[in-house]
């Protein structure tokens, strides 16, 4: 098979799971090669595959990115498949979840138009954009700096942009954040990521905040929280899922669920990049 992998020119030599994935690969006679998708010159029609990997900057135009993977998907197999993209890329997804029973961090979101002031009061909060990715324009207030988390919010809405607004799970300064991941629906493996937002602190200009990453091995209760989530993607489990959850004090929530670009983490679980092109295999196979 010959498989593209999707990166952004700024992100080459910043998506650590790269080589392995290649080297993976190409161990088992595939042509593979990592790709920018906002590289015009590229021919995405010559390969069977292309596989969304590290697509990071789509955030500041994602309508772009989004047509891109539809032009794509006309020409090849994208994975994972554009609607799922479409659906995943923006946070609103989350109140799906929860309506079909997901444990998911109570989220207030706010549209365009809305009073940026109408969110609910907590002791501290997280103010996100619902398109969003690796912690930008996100920042973790305290109640005292409501005001300051009201102007964040405006700016995010004058622009057009949807927000969502979320208690601080403090947990995760402790226990960190949990992340599974899931190759066509079988668990592969998980990590710890440690907390990311200082408390009322300037968010991130970086393409994505610095992350310190572990091996963890997941509880039952976040197993069962993640395969819950799975069982609720439309569509069913794609090739590729991450779940990320934080700890509460009534068990794991919700965080994210990333379908589009999610890093792997393959350094962190050996055999792990070989069991993602098994399961890629199985795919295009089935
Ligand atoms: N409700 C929350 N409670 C605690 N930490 C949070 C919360 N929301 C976000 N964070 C922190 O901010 C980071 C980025 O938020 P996340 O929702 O994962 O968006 P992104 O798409 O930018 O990764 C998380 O990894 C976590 O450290
Ligand atoms: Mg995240």
């Amino acid at each position: 098979m010959r498989i593209a992998l999707a990166t952004a020119i700024a992100a080459f030599t910043l998506d650590d799971d790269l080589p392995p994935l290649l080297a993976a690969l190409r161990e088992r006679g595939h042509v593979a090669d990592a790709l920018a998708w906002d590289d015009p010159t590229v021919s995405w029609s010559r390969f069977d595959l292309v596989l969304l990997r590290s697509t990071w900057n789509y955030t500041e135009c994602p309508a772009e990115f989004l047509t891109w993977c539809k032009r794509v998907a006309a020409q090849t197999r994208l994975l994972n498949p554009p609607e799922l993209v479409r659906w995943n890329t923006d946070k609103r997804y989350l109140a799906d979840l929860a309506s079909k029973g997901v444990p998911v961090i109570p989220a207030y979101f706010l549209a365009p138009g809305d009073d940026p002031a109408s969110f609910p009061a907590h002791a501290e909060f997280v103010v996100k954009p619902c398109i969003g990715a690796g912690s930008r324009d996100t920042q973790r207030y305290t109640a005292p700096n409501r005001a300051m988390a009201i102007a964040h919010a405006k700016r995010l809405l004058d622009t057009d942009r949807h927000v969502l607004v979320q208690p601080y799970l403090e947990a995760v300064d402790t226990a960190g954040e949990t992340a599974l991941l899931f190759f066509a629906g079988h668990y592969s493996h998980a990590i710890r990521k440690g907390p990311l937002l200082q408390r009322n602190g300037a968010a991130t200009s970086a393409l994505f905040a610095p992350e310190a990453i572990t091996a963890r091995e997941p509880t039952p209760a976040e197993i069962a929280v993640a395969q819950r989530t799975l069982a609720a993607i439309p569509g069913g489990a794609p090739l590729y899922a991450r779940v990320d959850l934080l700890p509460s004090a009534s068990g794991p929530q919700l965080l994210e669920l990333e379908l589009t670009e999610p890093s792997l983490f393959f350094a962190h679980a050996p055999g792990s990049a070989e069991r993602f092109v098994a399961a890629i295999e199985a795919v295009l196979a089935g």
